[in-house]
């Protein structure tokens, strides 16, 4: 059980770049929704493991081979635990995100899609829950279907009941929006989909970090989030699925580890979890991200979804009032992002003026280009929030956007 309590001056000792300066300035990190920044915890484990563990998995049977089995082994325990999967074989190492919306899509599109199949998406999907459904329908003949927004950029859900029908065969849909932080009715859309026999997928990058993830109250066939999101290594990430399906999904990719036998006549193939994972794995990433996991762990989840909650009401409120904003967070239940733009400057000039400032916030798309297209902008200043932002640096992000107004006035 989560025993630490949450006190953010606490948290924040124990990251050590929150220390650094920006041009003489405290650094202000608020660009969280495109990476976080790791604990002590998470840099010292990547550090032990190559100190002391470093060695390929599965084939040496030397003793530091069985070390780093046995850390990659924990870690893929510890997400399953993280995830309250039934079984760790349902845990799948992957790149991040991406390369595991692109396993399935690939894998079980191949295997399930044809020609008239529809598969559903959401106006407000980031680019890696879009082109990789793309690239299957090209392949397969499949169509895609898109969820609108109304003008809160709240899910259209009469516009889903509608869509969701006979040809449905996939929803993937992300749990909170990473430009705008809408937090969708995930177990309400899941329970509809499965009504009708469609298959789900929940992209939890930004719903994994601020809200965690138990995929059997989710009751999700896919679940995909990213270390380097949830405060672990960049170049690890998961795939969650039921057991059932990936068990008749093909390959993903092909090679070493994931073999029973290979002649050149006929190649055989290792089940769950072994099969979608062909090559060296990485290792130390999988290490790293069971220790953020961990260090995640010992607080109370709705501690950290209370501060975070917090922050963004808190920043709304400063930041609604500065002359010539316009705030596209508007979403009755939101979380852990604001986007915005200012009157008569570019959202990258104001990105470029708060780093000047100290402070980190992203500006562009968000790999959005749809999304933007339905605001009608091209771009957005955002500013995302994790467990060890403080309402001072949200202060310090109003005071520095009323600096880039006056600036361009
Ligand atoms: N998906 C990341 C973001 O939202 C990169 O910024």
């Amino acid at each position: 059980m989560p025993d630490t309590p949450f006190e953010v001056e606490v948290v924040r000792r124990d990251f050590p770049i929150l220390a650094t300066q920006v041009r003489e300035k405290k650094l202000c990190y608020l660009d969280n929704a495109a990476s976080t920044q790791k604990p002590r915890a998470v840099i010292d484990r990547l550090q032990e493991f190559y100190s002391r563990e470093n060695a390929n998995i599965h084939r040496g049977v030397h003793h530091l081979g069985e070390l780093a089995t046995d850390a990659y082994h924990d870690a893929r325990k510890t997400v399953a635990k993280f995830l309250n999967a039934k079984s760790d074989k349902q845990v799948i190492f992957t790149r991040g995100t991406t390369e595991s919306i692109n396993l399935v899509a690939t894998s079980w599109g191949r295997a399930n899609l044809q020609k008239g199949d529809q598969i559903l998406l959401t106006a407000m999907e980031h680019h890696a829950n879009i082109v990789p459904w793309q690239l299957i329908a090209e392949q397969t003949g499949a169509v895609i279907k898109v969820i609108p927004t109304n003008d809160r950029a709240e899910l259209d859900l009469d516009a889903y009941d509608q869509l969701l029908g006979e040809h449905t065969r996939i929803l993937a849909i992300c749990h909170i929006s990473n430009s705008l932080g809408t937090l969708n009715p995930i177990k309400e859309i899941i329970a509809k989909a499965k009504a009708m026999g469609v298959t789900t997928l929940v992209d939890g990058a930004q719903g994994a970090p601020h809200l965690g993830a138990d995929v059997q109250d989710l009751n999700c066939d896919f679940y995909a989030f990213s270390g380097h999101k949830i405060y672990g290594p960049t170049g690890i990430g998961i795939l969650y699925g039921n057991q059932e399906i990936m068990e008749n999904m093909p390959p993903y990719q092909g090679g070493g580890d994931m073999i029973q036998r290979v002649s050149f006549e006929k190649t055989t193939y290792k089940g769950l979890p072994e099969r979608f994972e062909a090559g060296t794995p990485n290792i130390a990433g999988a290490a790293g991200l069971a220790a953020a996991i961990k260090y995640l762990g010992q607080f109370n989840q709705a501690d950290i979804k209370a501060h975070e909650s917090a922050l963004l009401e808190y920043a709304l409120g400063q930041l609604e009032d500065i002359d010539g904003i316009t705030l596209y967070t508007k979403a009755v239940a939101r979380t852990g992002v604001v986007s915005f733009n200012l009157e008569g400057v570019h959202a990258h000039d104001i990105a470029t003026i708060l780093d000047r400032e100290g402070v980190a916030i992203r500006a562009g798309n968000h790999c959005t280009q749809p999304l933007m297209k339905t605001l009608g902008v091209p771009a957005t200043a955002r500013t995302s929030f994790a467990l060890y932002n403080t309402k001072e640096e949200i202060d310090t992000l109003a005071a520095s956007i009323i600096k880039a107004r006056q600036l361009f006035k």
